[in-house]
């Protein structure tokens, strides 16, 4: 598996008491898998992703990524652990706008210490691979907002990560757009092994996917997709 999280419970404060965001939540993704995770506002979507992420600390349990513990790691080494392994889309796109589509993908291979060279070539391979070939040397305003989001995936899928975590991807794009991003997604899956969990409220988007984990009250519920 890829990514496990085994019995994670998160509150956040609340008044004077705790809110519990996330309640024994368990979740395994294999490499090349895709699992929706679906729910209510406010049930606890990106909590859970933002644990997966390493960017909040559970109260309790167990967060695997690509083998490795996370309870194990210190400050440093997590932010490593994020930038090789993980992979983050978030609902809006948020591309620096004065770089050009290349250049926003090949900055995170700079911080991976890779040479400009071999960063421009990957940076070039995957805006082709997202169907934007010809658009590389654009900047965000000069792009659709499709288009835009899928910069935004390519630049997850820089530095390879085995964990692929996307939060409502296709909320600001319409049906038709909507539809080629989660395709595009699906096909990336598959084709790079990442283990992909995709927050969505598109009741389309679940005949793509490999298992559906419901949340609601910050507990989950998990089925197969009809994929499998
Ligand atoms: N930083 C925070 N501090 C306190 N409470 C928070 C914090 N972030 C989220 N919450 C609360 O935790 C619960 C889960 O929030 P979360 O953002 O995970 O929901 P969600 O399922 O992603 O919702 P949506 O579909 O609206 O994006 C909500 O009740 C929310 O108000
Ligand atoms: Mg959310």
């Amino acid at each position: 598996m890829s990514l496990e999280l085994t019995a994670v419970t998160l509150t956040y404060p609340d008044g004077d008491g705790r809110l519990t965001a996330l309640d024994r939540v368990s979740l395994a993704v294999p490499a090349g898998g895709m699992t929706a995770v679906i729910g209510p506002s406010g049930s606890g979507k990106s909590s859970l992703l933002a644990v997966a992420a390493t960017l909040i600390t559970p109260d309790s349990g167990r967060v695997v990524i690509d083998g490795t513990d996370t309870a194990g790691l210190g400050r440093a080494e997590l932010t490593t652990l994020r930038r090789t392994t993980i992979g983050t889309v978030f609902q809006q796109p948020n591309l620096l706008p004065s770089l050009t589509a290349a250049e926003q993908l090949q900055v995170m291979a700079q911080l991976d210490g890779r040479s400009p060279r071999k960063a421009r070539s990957r940076a070039l391979e995957l805006l082709a691979a997202v169907g934007l070939a010809d658009r590389a040397d654009r900047r965000p305003h000069q792009l659709s907002g499709g288009q835009r989001q899928r910069v935004n995936i390519a630049r997850a899928l820089m530095n390879e990560p085995a964990v692929l975590l996307v939060d409502e991807p296709t909320s600001a794009l319409d049906h038709e757009r909507g539809a080629a991003v989660l395709d595009l997604l699906t096909t990336l899956t598959h084709q790079r092994a990442t283990a992909t969990v995709l927050v969505t409220h598109d009741r389309a988007h679940l005949d793509a996917v490999d298992e559906i984990a419901e949340v609601r009250d910050g507990r989950l519920n998990s089925r197969l997709g009809s994929r499998t």
